[in-house]
């Protein structure tokens, strides 16, 4: 098998690296070497490497950023996911792509299908939408992976500011009425793999999120409590919950953002399991 990353220096592009099996001959791009905005060059790249599956972890990821730098987003999330799809449909690769929860509005408390209609409150959410519906439309062997709220051990992420700002400051004020599915990108990377190795690969919409629900701030809670065991400067830390209206944020987000994962456990010959919270936290702090 062999496959074209691109975004590998991300969180999900990391944790796939990581993971890929040896006996897949793996072309890891980056932001440097493949700029997915740059038609001709992906599909340049494409052209010469052949790759069998295109996996497109890259993207603009920056939600509040993307209020305003809206050209920007759009050229990676919708164009760039475009640029893939073609090439991929030129040379009859499968293209797995990366969405979001944030493609709902989240405003009826209702576990999101894949059924359901999107309805996107941010700019983000609207170049993600973009970009699924221009690559569906342009290739048929398109798969979407939608996931919510990504951690690592790479990257930007919520646990690594929480894990920062907790040695920072007493007491942290979170956000407690935005509601989600935290997902480790491992855990993620782990989906795409077995999704990957089918050899009849499904089409269309999947959703994958690790399977607790949560608030912001219970997940900080819980980022404390772990890391409290590992060092006790931790125990301190305060975790004031707050509303939305209280929280000075560019981009609105959906309040109710559980993604339902069966259909796409489902199809896996063994579902993936979340890896234990406790697991990132220590290789954050260690
Ligand atoms: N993070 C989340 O909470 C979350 C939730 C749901 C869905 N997703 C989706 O999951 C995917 C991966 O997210 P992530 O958290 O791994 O993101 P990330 O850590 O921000 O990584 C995104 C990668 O994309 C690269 N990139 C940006 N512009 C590019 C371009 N024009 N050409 C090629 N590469 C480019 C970035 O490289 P540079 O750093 O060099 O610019 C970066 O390495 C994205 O599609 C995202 O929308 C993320």
């Amino acid at each position: 098998m062999r496959i074209l990353l691109t975004g590998s220096k991300g969180q999900v592009g990391s944790c796939l690296r990581d993971r890929l099996p040896d006996s897949w001959e793996l072309i890891a791009s980056d932001s440097q070497t493949l700029n997915i905005t740059d038609a001709h060059n992906v599909l340049n790249m494409v052209k010469t490497f052949e790759p069998d599956v295109i996996i497109n972890a890259a993207g603009y990821t920056k939600v509040d950023a993307a209020e305003t730098d809206i050209d920007k987003a759009f050229a990676i999330n919708a164009t760039g996911t475009l640029n893939l799809a073609q090439a991929a449909q030129s040379i009859g690769a499968r293209l797995i792509h990366i969405s979001t929860e944030q493609v709902f509005d989240g405003h009826h408390h209702v576990i999101l299908s894949e059924n359901m209609a999107p309805n996107p409150l941010s700019v983000y959410g609207h170049s993600k939408l973009a970009g699924e519906l221009l690559a569906l439309n342009a290739h048929v062997d398109t798969v979407i992976v939608r996931t919510s709220w990504v951690y690592s051990e790479y990257g930007s992420n919520f646990v690594k500011t929480m894990l920062e700002k907790g040695l920072e400051t007493p007491s942290l004020r979170v956000v407690d009425d935005q509601i989600g599915c935290p997902t480790y990108a491992g855990d993620l990377a782990e989906v795409i793999i077995r999704l990957t190795a089918l050899t009849h690969s499904p089409r269309g919409l999947l959703h994958f999120a690790g399977s607790q629900q949560m608030s912001w701030a219970e997940f900080a809670q819980r980022i404390f409590a772990e890391a409290a065991k590992i060092d006790e400067r931790y125990k301190h830390v305060k975790v004031e919950h707050i509303a939305t209206a209280d929280y000075q944020s560019a981009a609105r987000r959906p309040e109710f953002g559980i993604l339902d994962s069966r259909s796409l456990q489902n199809l896996l010959p063994q579902p993936v399991a979340d890896t234990p919270l406790a697991r990132i936290v220590e290789k954050l702090i260690r």
